[in-house]
C-alpha cells in the first residue's frame, strides 16, 4: 500500500515535470507568435492591444468596425496608452478618432459605454467645438487632442 502510493507520488513528478517543459516551450512560441502579429500595426499596453488596419471612415464607421471584430474603438486611460496609439498615428501620418464623444452633452466627453473620461490630453484651446459641431475626437501625431466633426474620415485604431 505504501510502494504504490510512492510511485503514484513518482507518476506525478513525472507528469508535473512533462508538463513545466511544455508550458516553457508553449511561452516562448506565444511571446515570439505575439512579436509577429503586433508587426508593424499592432501596441501592446499592459492588458491592452491597440492595432489599426488601415482602413478610414468616419466615426460611425470605424465604431461598428472595431465593435464587429470584437474589440472597440481606442479609448486610452493613460499617458501610456495615448503614447501607444500616436505610434500608430506617426506610423501612418494620419490623424484617429478615440472611442470618445460629447454627443450627449455638449463638453461632457464620456467612453462609448457612457462613463465619464478619466483622462485627457487636449491640444491647447481645446475642446473648442468649432462652429458647434465638433463632438468627436481626433489624436495628432503630436499626441495631443482635438475635437472634430463626426462626419470627418480618419483612421481606425481599435483596442481589443
Ligand atoms: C480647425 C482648427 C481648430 C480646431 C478645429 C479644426 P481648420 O481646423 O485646427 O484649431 O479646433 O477642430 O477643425 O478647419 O482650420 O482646418
Ligand atoms: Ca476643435
Amino acid at each position: 500500500k505504501g510502494d504504490s502510493g510512492l510511485s503514484e507520488i513518482n507518476l506525478l513528478k513525472r507528469q508535473v515535470s512533462t508538463l513545466e517543459g511544455q508550458l516553457r516551450a508553449l511561452q516562448s512560441s506565444f511571446s515570439k507568435y505575439k512579436q509577429v502579429i503586433m508587426f508593424p500595426n499592432g501596441r501592446i499596453v499592459g492588458e491592452k492591444i491597440f492595432m489599426t488596419s488601415g482602413y478610414e471612415g468616419n466615426f460611425d464607421s470605424l465604431k461598428q468596425r472595431c465593435s464587429q471584430a470584437g474589440g472597440q474603438l481606442a479609448s486610452p486611460r493613460n499617458a501610456a496608452e495615448n503614447a501607444a496609439i500616436q505610434q500608430i498615428v506617426v506610423l501612418y501620418n494620419k490623424s484617429v478618432f478615440l472611442g470618445i464623444n460629447d454627443i450627449q452633452t455638449e463638453g461632457r466627453f464620456k467612453y462609448l459605454n457612457g462613463e465619464n473620461i478619466v483622462y485627457s490630453n487636449w491640444q491647447t484651446g481645446e475642446p473648442n467645438n468649432d462652429n458647434g459641431v465638433e463632438d468627436c475626437v481626433e489624436l495628432y501625431s503630436s499626441g495631443k487632442w482635438n475635437d472634430k466633426s463626426c462626419g470627418e474620415r480618419r483612421l481606425i485604431v481599435c483596442e481589443f
